[in-house]
């Protein structure tokens, strides 16, 4: 059950600046991440769904300051981080950790994956080398990687994708995080592998009330894991809400769209909510509603007006002028007429 308010982001923007210098060609403004508020509480997994390149990685890296932002506010524990320098970050980097899709990626290929588990613990002086050592023996057993002293000296080679993505989440959980920013953690493993790992972040998060943003674009994968869902277009949140309610009843008519394409939701019949185009390039966010040039419900007010995420009924947020209606969903599914 979640508890208390672990963290709050406000507003945050990102823009990226590319080109115009002497060799860059043309100058591009890439807004990553522009305008996202979310508040997450202990024990809570948040996943944040949307195509590649809606700002659902550059989200996770705000929030745990491993980017600042050029605006907004992140309050982490009630204490404001948004601009705090690296010396002030350190005390609290233990308790906000980020497991990356690529576990080949994020490890050392010369380190014995036990050394890389022992790590963070001597890293942030929280224990002599020999307890380190000890309590990582722990965690590789707790991961599933037995006998620990098999697995300890062993480099990342010798491991396969699922157990190498075993060692990063051990790797991470050592500290006993409070935070933990999970970027598409299953997407580059084996698809029977898939169910166990994510067994295994929900086991260390009952065990430790740890508040988790699972970042994925796999709705049925979202569904598995989060207790609340936020979809993201061109880096906004558009419809935000408990799990089941937004997959069963969908406000927004880009999360519908995301449904009904999505092979891996089940639903009780299958039709799909055509959208036009594709997402647009994040340099050139079209004005007004960002959606509205693929939006099959525009109206005249959303080429010029941004929709603000608002409360559409308790613990409901959705930024749309014209939303679905209630119970939208289920009825358009079963007509197999014209929407
Ligand atoms: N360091 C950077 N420099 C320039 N542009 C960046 C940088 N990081 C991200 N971007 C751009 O910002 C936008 C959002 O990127 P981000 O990685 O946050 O998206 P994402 O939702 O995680 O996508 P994906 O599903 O592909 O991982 C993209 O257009 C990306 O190219
Ligand atoms: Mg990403």
């Amino acid at each position: 059950m979640p508890g208390g308010v672990i963290l709050e982001a406000v507003g945050l923007r990102k823009y990226f600046v590319k080109g115009g210098g002497i060799l860059g060609g043309p100058r591009r403004v890439i807004k990553a991440v522009d305008g996202v508020t979310f508040t997450l509480r202990r024990g809570e997994t948040l996943a944040l769904v949307g195509e590649s390149g809606s700002g659902k990685t550059t989200t996770g890296k705000l929030v745990l300051r491993l980017l600042e932002p050029d605006s907004g506010r992140i309050i982490f524990d009630g204490e404001d981080i948004t601009h705090l320098p690296e010396s002030k970050l350190r005390p609290l980097r233990p308790r906000m950790q980020m497991i990356y899709q690529d576990p080949y990626w994020s490890l050392n290929p010369r380190k014995p994956v036990g050394e890389a588990v022992a790590e963070p613990l001597i890293v942030h002086g929280l224990a002599s080398r020999e307890e380190a050592r000890r309590e990582a023996l722990k965690l590789l057993e707790r991961v599933g990687l037995t006998p620990p002293e098999d697995f300890y000296w062993r480099i990342p080679a010798q491991l396969s994708g699922g157990q190498r993505q075993r060692v990063v989440i051990a790797r991470a959980m050592i500290l006993k995080p409070e935070l933990v920013v999970a970027d598409e953690p299953v997407s580059m493993i084996d698809v029977s592998m898939r169910a166990e790992i994510l067994r295994l972040l929900k086991d260390f998060q009952r065990d430790y009330g740890l508040a988790m943003i699972f970042i994925t674009h796999d709705l049925s994968v979202a569904r598995l894991v989060a207790d609340r869902i936020a979809i993201m277009y061109l880096g906004r949140i558009v419809e935000m809400g408990p799990a089941d309610a937004i997959l069963e009843d969908p406000r927004h008519p880009y999360t519908a769209a995301l449904i009904t394409a999505a092979p891996s939701v089940r639903l009780r019949r299958r039709r799909r909510y055509e959208i036009r185009g594709e997402i647009a390039d994040p340099s050139r966010i079209p004005g007004g509603c960002r959606f509205h040039p693929r939006c099959p419900r525009a109206l005249e007010r959303c080429r010029s007006e941004e929709p603000e995420l608002a409360e559409s009924e308790p613990g409901r947020l959705v930024a749309c002028h014209n939303p679905l209606p209630k119970g939208w969903l289920s009825k358009w599914l079963s007509s197999g007429g014209a929407s």
